[in-house]
C-alpha cells in the first residue's frame, strides 16, 4: 500500500538575483555560474516570511480540494531549515489560514535539504486506510542566512515554497531508503550564515546517489528503465546531470527545473513537481524516484511505484 499526489502548488517570490547582479557583488561571472551550475536566476523574498510564502502556497494547493477532504486532513508536516523564529513552529502559525481543524497533527521537521523526503517518509506511516489525507508545505526563506560576500554559496540559493496533499492509495506502492551521517562541517549555519564545502557536498551526491537509486529499484522490483521519472534535490544541475549518466538514463527522465529559481533547499522536490504538473508529465507518470541529500548529513530516496496506474490523482 502506498500513498498519491492527490493537488500541489508553489508559490515563488517575486524578487530576483541575476548572475549579472552576482557579478557586482563577489568575484564572479555569468559564464562561471551558467557552466557550474545551470543557474541564470535565483527568486528572493523580500519582506515575506517562511510563515507567509508557506500560506500562499498551501491555500492555493487547498483551493480546489473538497471541505470534505480538507476536514480529513489528519496531519499538516511543514519542512523548513531557515525559520528566524523558532517557536512557535511555523506549521502552527499556518494551521488557521489554511482553513484546516485544530486537531490535527501540526509540526514542523528540519532535515536539512532531505526534509521533504523525511516528511513524505513520516506522512506514509500517517496514511493508513482509504480516506486519510496528510499535506506538507515545504517553505524555505534561505537570502536570510546567506553571506552575499561569499561565492561558494550565494550563487546557488534561492527562497520559494510549496506544498503537496498526499491521501492513502491502495493502488500505489511505496519504498523508501534513508541515510543519516553525522559529519556537521559540510554544510552548517554557525552565526549568521550558511556555510558550505560545497565540492564535497557534489562528491557525497555523485557517489552515492546511482548506487541507492538501483537499490530502491531493486527493492520495489522496478526496472530502472520503467521509472518515468527522477525527481532529484535541485542543487546543481551538474550533479543531476551526473547521476544521469552513471544510471546510463535520458537526462529528460531527470528534469532541471530550478535555472530560475535557485537552490531552495526543502521546497525544491515540490517545486519541481508543480513546474511537471504544468508541463503535464507528473500526470503521466506510473513509477517516480525522489532522492534529496545535503546538511546533516542526510539523505533519502523513495520510490513511488504505481503498479500500472499514475501516482498522481
Ligand atoms: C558550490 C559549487 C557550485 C562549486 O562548484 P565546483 O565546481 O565544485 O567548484 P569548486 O568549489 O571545486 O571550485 C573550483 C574553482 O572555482 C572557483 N570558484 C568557486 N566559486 C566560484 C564562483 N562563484 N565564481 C567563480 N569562481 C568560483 C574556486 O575558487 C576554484 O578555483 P581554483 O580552482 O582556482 O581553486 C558546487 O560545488 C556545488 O553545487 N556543490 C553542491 C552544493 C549542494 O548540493 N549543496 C547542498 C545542499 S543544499
Amino acid at each position: 500500500m502506498g500513498i498519491s499526489l492527490i493537488s500541489a502548488a508553489r508559490y515563488l517570490p517575486k524578487g530576483s538575483l541575476t548572475n549579472f547582479d552576482l557579478e557586482k557583488m563577489v568575484e564572479t561571472s555569468d559564464e562561471w555560474i551558467q557552466q557550474r551550475t545551470g543557474l541564470i536566476s535565483r527568486t528572493i523574498a523580500e519582506d515575506e516570511t517562511v510563515a507567509d510564502m508557506a500560506i500562499k502556497a498551501g491555500v492555493k494547493c487547498l483551493e480546489n480540494v473538497t471541505p470534505e477532504i480538507k476536514n480529513k486532513i489528519k496531519v499538516l508536516i511543514l519542512t523548513t531549515v531557515s525559520y528566524l523564529q523558532v517557536v512557535p513552529h511555523v506549521a502552527a502559525k499556518i494551521v488557521e489560514p489554511l482553513g484546516l481543524n485544530k486537531d490535527i497533527l501540526a509540526y514542523d521537521l528540519n532535515a536539512g535539504c532531505t526534509s521533504f523526503i523525511y516528511a513524505l517518509n513520516t506522512i506514509e506511516r500517517f496514511l493508513i486506510k482509504p480516506g486519510d489525507y496528510a499535506l506538507i508545505v515545504s517553505s524555505d526563506k534561505l537570502s536570510d542566512y546567506t553571506d552575499y560576500t561569499d561565492r561558494g554559496t550565494c550563487i546557488l540559493l534561492g527562497d520559494g515554497a510549496a506544498a503537496t496533499l498526499w491521501e492513502y492509495s491502495q493502488e500505489t506502492d511505496y519504498f523508501s531508503i534513508s541515510q543519516t551521517i553525522t559529519n556537521p562541517e559540510v554544510l552548517c549555519r554557525e552565526g549568521k550564515y550558511v556555510q558550505m564545502n560545497g565540492a564535497e557536498i557534489f562528491k557525497f551526491a555523485v557517489s552515492t546517489l546511482p548506487g541507492l537509486i538501483e537499490e530502491i529499484c531493486t527493492k520495489g522490483n522496478v526496472a530502472i528503465e520503467d521509472v518515468d521519472l527522477f525527481l532529484l534535490h535541485q542543487a546543481n544541475a551538474r550533479i543531476i546531470e551526473s547521476v544521469a549518466r552513471k544510471l546510463k538514463t535520458d537526462d529528460e527522465k531527470f528534469p532541471v527545473r530550478y535555472q530560475n529559481i535557485g537552490n531552495t533547499s526543502s521546497p525544491s522536490i515540490p517545486i519541481l513537481m508543480t513546474q511537471l504538473i504544468d508541463e503535464n508529465k507528473l500526470q503521466n507518470a506510473k513509477n517516480i524516484v525522489l532522492a534529496g541529500f545535503g546538511a546533516g548529513l542526510s539523505l533519502g530516496i523513495v520510490l513511488l511505484k504505481g503498479n500500472g496506474q499514475y501516482v498522481v490523482k
